[in-house]
């Protein structure tokens, strides 16, 4: 199993360590348009290895695809990353045309590559993708919700005073601070709803928390936050590798599901060897139908910005 991840910077760099620690891929090859960058992070981690007690074996590259040849799934980080008081949309301009050779870039390189799209703004990057490339939808697959479900997890755990392996629960949507929709209601302590729990007002805060969950690790770090995302990245590339046919809300081009179409949005989809295996169609109320369909309109939007 040979995974590639462009960007060596804060999130691709830790997507590989997760990747590594976790053992189940037999090749990393990091990218980085910088020079000797992705060299010096992989080897910075090769040198973890005997201490990790992991054999994926960890190399970088300065713009060179040849070496990301026959890859089997492909992790896009390049870009820039949002600073403090920046919304994830005014990355669009740069990444665009950063996100578009590189996927062109690894296609060339590997034909069959499952993507894993990063770079935000990640919902319109995965369109982007979908709309520039020739890859069936299914090895298309933004990342986005399954960071903010463990952001949601997270805080309710805080609130419950529970660990968070507790807490199961979803957010769905597009990738921003207005654009998630934290499903509060099937949220659960142990299979046991949250409402048993918490008061209203209490569960209402955890949404709002998650969707700022990532402007405000921005304004403490001066910089988006990299653990979380590597770490959850990290868990989409292992779902594939290994056929686990797990769920994760994920960014997926929809053609009618939930009503919507012609745009990439978080939903539940199962991630195995083929990439996206199945869209989930859950039941939602009516307000989560709302909530769901005015994100849509945002991801449209920003997408309406893209020159294609
Ligand atoms: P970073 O600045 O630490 O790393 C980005 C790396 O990409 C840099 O090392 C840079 O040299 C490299 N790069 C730029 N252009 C390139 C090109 N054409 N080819 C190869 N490498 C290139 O940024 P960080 O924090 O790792 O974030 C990366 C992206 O991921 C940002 O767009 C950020 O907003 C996004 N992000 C998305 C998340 C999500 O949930 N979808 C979560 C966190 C970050």
């Amino acid at each position: 199993m040979k995974v590639t991840i462009v960007g060596a910077g804060a999130v691709g760099a830790s997507c590989a360590e997760y990747i590594a620690i976790k053992n189940f891929a037999s090749e990393v090859v990091l990218i980085d348009i910088k020079e000797d960058f992705a060299e010096g992070k992989a080897m910075d981690l090769m040198q973890t290895a005997s201490l990790m007690g992991f054999d994926t074996k960890i190399t970088g590259a300065t713009n060179d695809y040849s070496k990301t040849a026959n890859s089997d799934i492909a992790v896009i980080t390049s870009g820039i990353p949002r600073k403090p008081g920046m919304t994830r949309e005014e990355l669009i301009g740069i990444n665009a045309d950063i996100v578009k050779s590189v996927s062109s870039s690894l296609i060339e390189h590997s034909p069959n590559v499952t993507l894993i799209v990063v770079s935000n703004p990640m919902d319109t990057m995965t369109y982007l993708v979908h709309k520039t490339t020739n890859l069936p939808k299914s090895k298309i697959i933004g990342m986005g919700g399954a960071l903010d479900s463990a952001r949601f997890k997270y805080r309710m755990s805080e609130a419950l005073d529970c660990p968070a392996s507790d807490v199961e629960g979803m957010v769905i949507g597009g990738h921003s601070d207005t654009g998630m929709v934290p499903l509060t209601r099937l949220a659960t302590r142990n299979s046991v709803p949250v409402s048993a729990f918490l008061s209203e007002d209490r569960i209402s805060q955890v949404a709002e928390d998650t969707k700022v969950g990532g402007a405000t690790l921005t304004k403490m770090l001066g910089t988006s936050a990299w653990y979380a995302p590597g770490a959850a990245v990290s868990s989409l590339v292992q779902a594939i590798a290994n056929d686990q046919k797990k769920m994760f809300p994920c960014s997926a081009l929809l053609e009618g599901e939930y009503g919507l179409n012609d745009l990439c949005i978080g939903v539940p989809v199962i991630l195995g060897k083929n990439g996206i295996e199945k869209i989930v169609e859950i039941e939602l109320d009516e307000a989560e139908k709302a909530k769901l369909k005015e994100s849509s309109e945002g991801v449209s939007k920003t997408n309406g910005l893209l020159d294609l």
